[in-house]
């Protein structure tokens, strides 16, 4: 089979398509023919050696995938060849086959495709963790989204709408704004692309602030961070909540005495971790998230698909923050 694979620490150029031997499913383990293979940023941050987690090399890419069951290992019930399913894979996707644990595997529902399957879980359950776990989010409150057109961005965006918020869009250019109404959003606002000098930073946070209106937000999502971060906890309400998700942007520091003025909390979220601490509660919210996608309140926004020999190429378009929606490897 063949696999995208990083041999070295770099940017998407080092990646190389190479035949590789099938794996074989150990016990209680499917072996799957992968269709599509969701990009998240995880991908940009794991070939570089900047992410959490650091797998042996050489692997592939690729945390989220749809796909059919080829064959099943000793020991697994409930999975037949053929079957259509969704999986969590963490790394490994972007290969023409993948080993899943049976047990954490989702079967992907009739009439949907394997693109917008694959690109369903990573995001809606970051953001349903993030905004109800963390952020404690209540019908008829304020949510400003940053990078409310990315992945997990417009997940939340879209969770906001489905539990009855008002939603504040925040993103770089007309298009991304357009975008996040479409997908829901109350107001979009469209911020300068930095970097920011004192000035620009005040600026900044008055467009915040102008956006979400005299009561400030009641949760902040932030998945973008750098400058950004500050200038939007500025314009937090009063027992606000500022969720931590992502620092594209650059890792933040945020000055102490603002959550002090607004009595407010800064949450880190952390999806991953929780999924493992706490199964039941993330089962419970992959459920709603089903639920919510057959309803059509939350769907995945597929923008742009390409094949697995140009998957470098879909890394680095993300990379170079042009990722709309969802940007998906098929293969
Ligand atoms: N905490 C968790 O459990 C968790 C789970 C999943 C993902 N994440 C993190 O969430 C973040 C977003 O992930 P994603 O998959 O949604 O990525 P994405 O689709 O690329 O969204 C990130 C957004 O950040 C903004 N951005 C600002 N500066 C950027 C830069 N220099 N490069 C790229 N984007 C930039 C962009 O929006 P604008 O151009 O509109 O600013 C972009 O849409 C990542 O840091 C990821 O690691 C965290």
């Amino acid at each position: 089979m063949k696999a995208l694979l990083s041999h070295a620490p770099g940017g998407p150029g080092t990646l190389r398509l190479e035949e590789v031997a099938d794996p074989r499913p150990g016990p209680g383990q499917l072996l799957v023919r992968v269709r599509a293979c969701a990009v998240n940023y995880p991908d940009v941050l794991i070939i570089e050696d900047k992410y959490q987690f650091k797998p042996p090399r050489p692997f592939a890419p690729g945390g989220e995938i749809a796909g059919t069951v080829e064959a099943v290992g000793e020991g697994v019930a409930g999975w037949r060849e053929g079957d259509r399913l969704i999986a969590m894979i963490g790394h490994g996707g972007m290969a023409e086959k993948v080993l899943v644990g049976a047990a954490t595997a989702l079967p992907l529902p009739e009439g949907r495709s394997f693109e917008e399957g694959s690109a369903l879980i990573l995001t809606y359950a970051t953001s349903i963790h993030a905004l109800l776990d963390r952020g404690r989010l209540q019908a008829g409150q304020t949510l400003l989204v940053l990078g409310a057109a990315g992945g997990v961005g417009l997940a939340a965006v879209e969770l906001g709408k489905a539990y009855g918020v008002r939603v504040v869009a925040a993103v770089s250019s007309e298009d991304k704004a357009g975008v996040a109404r479409a997908a829901g959003a109350d107001a979009a606002l469209v911020y300068p692309r930095g970097p920011f000098d004192k000035e620009g930073a005040r600026a900044l946070s008055q467009l915040f602030k102008d956006a979400v209106g005299p009561g400030g937000a009641d949760v902040v999502y932030d998945p973008v961070g750098g400058d950004y971060a500050e200038a939007a906890l500025r314009a937090i309400g009063w027992e606000g909540r500022y969720l931590v998700v992502g620092f594209p942007a650059g890792i933040p520091r945020l000055p102490l005495n603002l959550t002090l003025l607004k009595s407010c909390d800064v949450c880190g979220v952390f999806w991953g971790a929780f999924a493992a601490r706490d199964p039941a509660a993330n089962a419970a919210h992959i459920a709603t998230l089903f639920r919510l996608w057959d309803e059509g309140r939350i769907a995945p926004k597929v923008s742009r698909t390409w094949p697995l020999d140009k998957g470098a190429e879909a890394i680095a378009w993300m990379a170079a923050r042009k990722a709309v929606g969802k940007l998906v490897v098929t293969v």
